[in-house]
């Protein structure tokens, strides 16, 4: 089981560290910023809360869960026609009409993988409006999906005892407990002044927001909550989480423009 869009900040390539660096045991685990959920796919925990602020990424999750199989078919559909930039623009356009509208619907949710596979590099972007801007990757025909992941997928948040949620991280977090396990991975801290990570979503991740995590973390720590933050190694990360337990790694990127630029060093923070 894996993840069912691409996603910038994708844990696909830290899975094993992330693995090595978390807790023995653990009640609860909360994801708050799951994306597209690498880590959570891999631990398959029997309760956890998960949690993004990006409402069409959620809806993807509540379809795979509620309408699994219908949510394969849509997309199964949407692949019977070979692609060219006309039929790419046209499903672009009208995922940004059910988004501009806010209808988070099974055909939104089918939509949202469909663009991403066929998508330059498959990033998800939005402009100033909160409209869906990447152009078309050139992709003709082939399948968009592997149903067996997204069946996997559907019957573990079926079975497991998962809580869906689409908002802000620290409300996500109001009800973590002493030996809950909650991982953070926010969006970076740009490596450099040039590098732009605020296209998740039409809010971005600003200076304030970093440090109101931080302070989160540390309200979270004092109740006895087990917590493990990934981020960039710079030195703002350093200054915030200083004190706690903050391991340096090497990864390889998916998603950057500049092939130079496709390793970089991590931290991986906790609390015990
Ligand atoms: C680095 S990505 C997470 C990637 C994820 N670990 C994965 O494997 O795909 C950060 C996520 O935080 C979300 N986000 C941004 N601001 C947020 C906020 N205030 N509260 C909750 N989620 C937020 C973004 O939509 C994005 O999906």
């Amino acid at each position: 089981m894996g993840p069912f869009v691409k996603w910038a900040g994708g844990k696909t390539q830290l899975l094993d560290a992330l693995r090595d660096n978390m807790p023995e045991s653990f009640n609860t685990y909360y994801e708050p910023f799951v994306g597209a959920g690498a880590f959570l796919l891999s631990l398959t925990p029997d309760i956890a809360i998960i949690n993004d602020i990006n409402e069409e990424l959620i809806n993807v999750y509540l379809k795979l869960k509620d309408n699994t199989q219908e949510l394969i078919d849509l997309i199964e559909s949407f692949d019977k026609e070979i692609c060219n930039k006309e039929y790419y623009l046209a499903k672009r356009d009208c995922y940004n009409q059910k988004i501009t509208h806010h209808i988070l619907d099974i055909e939104t949710a089918a939509l949202m993988i469909w663009l991403n596979k066929h998508c330059f590099n498959g990033l998800y972007r939005v402009n100033s409006k909160g409209l869906f801007n990447v152009p078309y990757n050139n992709r003709k025909a082939g399948s968009s999906i592997d149903p067996n992941n997204l069946k996997a997928i559907g019957e573990y948040l079926n079975k497991a005892k998962v809580k869906i949620l689409a908002g802000d991280f620290a409300k996500a977090c109001e009800s973590a407990k002493k030996d809950d396990f909650v991982y953070f991975d926010s969006p970076y801290i740009p490596q450099s002044d040039t590098a732009n990570f605020t296209d998740y979503t039409k809010t971005g991740f600003s200076y304030e927001e970093h440090l109101r995590l931080s302070v989160l973390f540390k309200e979270l720590s004092a109740k006895g909550v087990k917590l493990m933050l990934s981020n960039n190694d710079v030195p703002l990360v350093h200054e915030l989480y200083q004190g706690f337990n903050i391991k340096s790694l090497e990864v390889r990127r998916n998603i950057n423009r500049n092939a130079n630029n496709r390793k970089g060093q991590e931290v991986i923070i906790t609390n015990y």
